[in-house]
């Protein structure tokens, strides 16, 4: 049961833009691997977003912070081998990009160069704007990500809703704005209230893609280990479960586990 339009035959930016024009929602998911971007691209999935929440379900990490650029680049590498039609935005870890446009621009040309990616994300507004234009200059698309911003999660202390209040929501329509008219082709809006983003999609012309930032937006991204139910102590209130994946696999193997145990497996079939 897949709505996705499967007659495109590959997401790029315009299309991308057009679906804000024409009010077609776009769906994005997170992909760290071969095996599961290939399932999300046959699905009809818009966006695979190589996240650095690569950090978290792939490495164990407590926050994206520790994820290098030569593993953000594998983890893209794997992606790209598998898709035919989605369209690939690759986040730009922690230290490779803010205050250094310089460096920006050498982390975002590797990640296009060795990965085949199709564009990059970077998180913040008005601070990384110089590296936002830098890496623009060289014909990469760019994201940007605005809201609950987890590489500053220690500055911010919690990852609790951001932009609640008005100097902190005008910071960001803001930032939006200049994301917009530097070049950008999408903002992610992560973790503020509904209405915010309502006003944010309404305000700027590029796509909106929300986590946690209410359905007015133009797209929706969750991290795919979420929505599957890989992970399982994690219950924010805009997370939908689409599976409970930990308990199945589990099961899965305990049961495994017993057939080995009771040389219930190999059977007469599975034996040469
Ligand atoms: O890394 C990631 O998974 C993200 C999403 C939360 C948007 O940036």
């Amino acid at each position: 049961m897949s709505t996705a339009k499967k007659d495109i035959k590959k997401i790029t930016t315009h299309i991308l833009q057009r679906m804000k024009v024409q009010e077609e929602k776009i769906a994005m998911l997170t992909a760290y691997d071969y095996s599961m971007a290939r399932i999300f691209d046959a699905a009809g999935i818009d966006i695979l977003l190589v996240g650095d929440s690569a950090s978290n379900v792939m490495a164990g990490h407590e926050t994206t912070l520790p994820i290098t650029l030569d593993q953000m680049i594998y983890h893209a590498q794997s992606v790209i081998r598998a898709i035919n039609r989605a369209f690939v935005v690759v986040d730009l870890p922690f230290g490779t990009y803010q205050g250094d446009s310089k460096m920006a621009l050498k982390s975002a040309i590797r990640i296009m160069k060795e990965s085949g990616a199709h564009s990059v994300k970077l998180e913040g507004g008005a601070e990384v704007k110089d590296s936002i234009k830098r890496i623009l200059s060289a014909g990469i698309p760019v994201m940007g990500h605005l809201g609950l911003t987890p590489q500053s999660i220690y500055k911010f202390g919690t990852y609790t809703v951001r932009a609640k209040e008005e100097a902190e929501a005008q910071k960001l329509i803001e930032d939006a704005k200049l994301l917009e008219n530097i070049g950008c082709f999408g903002i992610v809006l992560e973790k503020i209230p509904a209405k915010l983003g309502k006003k944010v999609s309404e305000t700027i012309s590029i796509p909106t893609i929300g986590i946690g930032a209410g359905p007015h937006c133009d797209g929706q991204v969750l991290v795919s280990h979420d929505l599957l139910g890989i992970t399982k102590d994690f219950h924010p209130r805009f997370l939908r479960r689409y599976l409970e994946l930990f308990d199945t696999i589990k099961g899965a193997v305990e049961h495994y586990i017993s057939d080995v145990k009771s040389v219930n497996f190999p059977g007469e079939k599975e034996q040469y």
